[in-house]
C-alpha cells in the first residue's frame, strides 16, 4: 500500500466552472482517487480556489466589486459545482486564507534566506494614468510569435507561447487603454537557468518514459529553448505581500503562491483532522506519490517552476507524475468564458437534475487525454441512450426485474456451469485488474470502455442464454443464469463507482450491497444465494431530441449574441423629427410577380400589390432571393419614394430589407399575414 498525495489544479475564483474544467483536471483526478480509495490505499485529495493574480482583479473591476468580494462569490459557486458533481476532494481550500498567506510567505522567506533568489532592478511597463505597473494580464499587445493582436503580458492564448510584457509588440494598458511607459522596479527571480544545468533537465529527462507524451514533450521544448530566470514577485496590491522590509506594494506572483496552496490546503486538512503535523509525511517522505492533475496550459508551472521551488526549498518531495489533459472543445469551437461558449456546470444541473453521472460518463468517454477533443450535444445524447441506457442500464434492469419476478428478489443458487457461464465468469475475473491498470496509467477512457464492455458481455450473456424462455422448463438453469448475472451486476456496482458514483450508490441500494473493496473482487461472491435484494428501478433514462435541441438552441443564441457584440455596427444617425418620419408612407404589400432585370446581378423587377394599386418596384435583392421563391411574400414598402428609373425601368417605391454583417438581405415582413395596404408606423 502506498501513500498518495493527489492534487487538482486550483481554479481561479473568477467565474463559474464549465465542462472543460471538469474534463481537464477534476473528473480524471476524482476517478483516480476513488479507485485508490476503493483499493484501501492511503490517499489525500487536495484542491481549492486560486484567489490571487490579475484574473481576479480584472474580474472584480468588471463587476465593480472588490477582489475579496469577487473571490468570496466565485469560491462558493465553484465549490458547490464540484460537490454537486461528486468530485470528492478531502478539502477544498482557498488561497486568500490566512494559513495560506503564512505558508506562502514562509516559503518565500526560506528561499530568500537560503540565497536562492536573484534580486534585480529592471525597467517594466507602467500606466501613468492608472498609477500602477502592468503585470501579466494588465497589459496586452501583439504576440511576437503568431501576431495575435490580443496576446496577454504573460501568455498568448492563441499560440500558447509564454510571454513577458516586454515581448509584446504595440503594448497597451488594460486599465487606460494607453501605451505604457517604462519605469524601474525591483523584483526577485528564481534562477531557472542555473537549476536547468544543475538538476532540472536531468530530472525531467528521467521521466521520459513514465510521463504522458504531451507533458514530456512540452517540458522538453521549454528546456530546449533554455530556461531563463523567472520573476516571482509583482507590483500589485492584491496577493500575498512580499514578506521583506521595504517591499510595500509588492506581492508574490500568483504562480508562485498558488501551487504552495496545495501545501497549505494539506495543512488545513490535517488541522481539521486534529493532526496538525499529519500533512508532513505527505509532502516530505520520499515514498509519497505526489500526482498533479492539470490542464495543458499549466504544464510548465507544475513540471518546471513548482518543482524548482520545492527543490530550492529543500524539505519537499517532487511530483511523481503530472497527468495533464489537452483541451476540450464545445461543438467544434474553443470553450470561452467571455464569449459564453460553454456548458456551465450549475446550468447543466438546472437543465438535467439528477444526471450528474451522465455528464461524468460522457466527459470521461470524450476526455481530451491525448489530443484536443470535442463535446457535442448529439454525442452526449447518443452515449446516454445507446450506452448508459441500452447497455449498462438494460443489463442491470433485466437482471433485477427477472430476479424479482421469478424469485421475489432473493438471489438464487448456482447449479452446474456450462461453457457460456464460464466465459462470463472469466470476463468478470479479468475486468477489475484490467480496468484498474488503465486507471493507474491515467487511461481513463480505456478503463471506462472496459467497464461498458463488461456490461455488454452481461447483455450478450442474457441474450445467448434467454432465461425468460426456460423458466417453465428448466428452472435450475434459470437460477444459474440469474445468479451469475446478479454477481456481475454487483461487480459492476463496484467497478463503476469511480466513474459513476451516484449510480453506484443507487445500484448498491437496489442490491442491498455494502461497500466492497476493489481488490476483494472475485475472492468471494458478493451476492450469495439467499441474499435479499432491494427494489429494482431504472438507472438511466432516455434523453429525447427536444431536450438536446434546446441545448443546441441555447448555444446558437449565445453565438448570435457574440457575433452581434463583435461587430462594429455603424453609429446611430443624427436625429430626425416625428414630422419627417410621418411624411413617409410605409405600408404592407405582397409580391405578385418577380423576374431578374437582364444584364444585372443584383436587381429584381417586382410587381407589388400595395392594397391601393399594383405597381412595379425594382429592388437590389437578387443575391439573397431567387425570383421564383418570393411570389406571395409579404413585404414592407416605402410607397411614396419618388419614382426613379433603374436600368430603364421606372420603380415606384422601395422594399425595406434587413441586412446582416455579411451583406445578406432579409425581408422585413409582418409576423402574421396582414392586409395589403396596411400602414407601418
Ligand atoms: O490556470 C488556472 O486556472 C490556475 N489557477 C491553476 C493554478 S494550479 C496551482 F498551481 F495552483
Ligand atoms: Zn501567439
Amino acid at each position: 500500500m502506498s501513500r498518495h498525495l493527489v492534487t487538482a489544479a486550483l481554479p481561479y475564483a473568477n467565474g463559474p466552472v464549465h465542462i472543460g474544467h471538469l474534463a481537464g483536471a477534476y473528473l480524471p483526478s476524482d476517478i483516480y482517487v476513488r479507485y485508490l480509495r476503493a483499493n484501501g490505499e492511503d490517499v489525500v485529495f487536495i484542491c481549492g480556489s486560486d484567489e490571487h493574480g490579475v484574473p481576479i482583479t480584472l474580474r472584480a473591476k468588471k463587476e465593480n466589486i472588490t477582489p475579496q468580494q469577487a473571490v468570496d462569490k466565485y469560491h462558493e459557486i465553484i465549490k458547490k459545482s464540484f460537490a454537486d458533481f461528486g468530485i470528492s476532494f478531502d478539502i477544498y481550500h482557498r488561497t486568500s486564507d490566512k494559513l495560506h498567506h503564512d505558508t506562502a510567505a514562509g516559503f518565500f522567506k526560506t528561499l530568500y534566506e537560503k540565497g536562492e533568489f536573484i534580486e534585480e532592478e529592471s525597467e517594466q511597463y507602467y500606466d501613468e494614468e492608472a498609477g500602477m505597473f502592468l503585470a501579466d494580464r494588465y497589459i496586452t499587445g501583439t504576440c511576437p510569435n503568431c501576431s495575435n493582436p490580443g496576446a496577454y503580458g504573460d501568455q498568448c492564448e492563441k499560440c500558447g507561447k509564454s510571454l513577458s510584457p516586454r515581448d509584446l509588440l504595440n503594448p497597451h494598458s488594460q486599465l487606460s487603454g494607453k501605451a505604457p511607459v517604462l519605469r524601474s522596479t525591483k523584483h526577485w527571480y528564481l534562477p531557472l537557468d542555473r537549476y536547468q544545468k544543475e538538476w532540472l533537465e536531468k530530472w525531467i529527462i528521467s521521466h521520459k518514459n513514465d510521463w504522458k507524451v504531451n507533458v514530456y514533450g512540452q517540458c522538453k521544448s521549454w528546456l530546449d529553448q533554455g530556461l531563463q530566470p523567472r520573476a516571482v514577485t509583482r507590483d500589485l496590491d492584491w496577493g500575498v505581500p512580499v514578506p521583506l522590509p521595504d517591499s510595500k506594494g509588492k506581492v508574490l506572483y500568483v504562480w508562485f503562491d498558488a501551487p504552495i496552496g496545495y501545501i497549505s490546503a494539506t495543512k488545513a486538512l490535517f488541522a481539521k483532522r486534529n493532526d496538525p503535523n499529519g500533512w508532513e509525511k505527505y509532502w516530505k517522505q520520499q515514498d509519497t506519490k505526489l500526482v498533479h492533475f492539470i490542464g495543458k496550459d499549466n504544464i510548465v508551472f507544475h513540471c518546471i517552476i513548482f518543482p524548482a521551488m520545492l527543490k530550492a526549498h529543500g524539505e519537499y518531495i517532487l511530483p511523481t507524475s503530472v497527468p495533464s489533459n489537452e483541451f476540450l472543445n464545445l461543438e467544434g469551437d474553443k470553450i470561452s468564458t467571455s464569449r459564453n461558449w460553454a456548458v456551465w456546470l450549475h446550468e447543466y444541473l438546472n437543465d438535467f437534475p439528477g444526471k450528474e453521472d451522465v455528464l461524468r460518463y460522457v466527459l470521461c468517454a470524450t476526455a481530451p487525454e491525448t489530443k484536443d477533443n470535442d463535446f457535442t450535444w448529439k454525442d452526449f445524447q447518443a452515449r446516454n441512450n445507446s450506452e448508459l441506457v441500452a447497455i449498462l442500464g438494460n443489463f442491470v434492469n433485466r437482471t433485477l426485474v427477472l430476479t424479482q419476478k421469478y424469485y421475489n428478489g432473493t438471489v438464487p443458487a448456482r447449479g452446474h456451469l456450462q461453457p457460456v457461464d464460464e466465459a462470463c465468469l472469466a470476463a468478470m475475473k479479468a475486468a477489475p485488474v484490467k480496468i484498474g491498470d488503465s486507471i493507474r496509467a491515467f487511461k481513463f477512457r480505456d478503463a471506462l470502455f472496459d467497464l461498458i464492455d463488461l456490461s455488454r458481455t452481461g447483455n450478450k450473456y442474457l441474450a445467448d442464454t434467454e432465461p425468460w424462455k426456460l423458466h417453465a422448463t428448466d428452472p435450475q438453469r434459470v437460477a444459474t443464469i440469474l445468479a451469475i448475472s446478479l454477481e456481475l451486476t454487483a461487480q459492476l456496482s463496484v467497478l463503476m463507482e469511480p466513474f459513476l458514483p451516484f449510480t453506484a450508490t443507487t445500484l448498491r441500494e437496489m442490491l442491498q450491497l455494502k461497500t466492497v473493496a476493489w481488490n476483494q473482487l472475485g475472492k468471494s461472491d458478493l451476492l450469495p444465494a439467499g441474499h435479499q435484494l432491494g427494489t429494482p428501478g431504472l438507472l438511466f433514462e432516455k434523453i429525447e431530441d427536444d431536450v438536446i435541441e434546446h441545448q443546441i438552441a441555447k448555444l446558437a443564441a449565445s453565438k448570435a449574441l457574440n457575433e452581434q457584440a463583435s461587430k462594429t455596427l455603424p453609429p446611430q444617425k443624427a436625429s430626425t423629427s416625428f414630422d419627417d418620419f410621418q411624411k413617409m408612407d410605409i405600408r404592407i404589400g405582397t409580391i405578385l410577380a418577380a423576374e431578374r432585370v437582364p444584364k444585372t446581378d443584383k436587381l429584381l423587377k417586382l410587381t407589388i400589390d400595395t392594397g391601393i394599386d399594383r405597381r412595379t418596384v425594382v429592388s437590389g435583392i437578387a443575391a439573397s432571393y431567387e425570383p421564383e421563391n418570393i411570389i406571395g411574400q409579404q413585404v414592407t414598402l416605402l410607397a411614396n419614394l419618388e419614382p426613379r428609373k433603374i436600368k430603364g425601368i421606372e420603380s415606384h417605391g422601395m422594399i425595406l430589407m434587413a441586412e446582416n454583417q455579411a451583406g445578406e438581405l432579409a425581408f422585413v415582413a409582418p409576423v402574421k399575414p396582414m392586409d395589403n395596404g396596411g400602414s407601418v408606423r
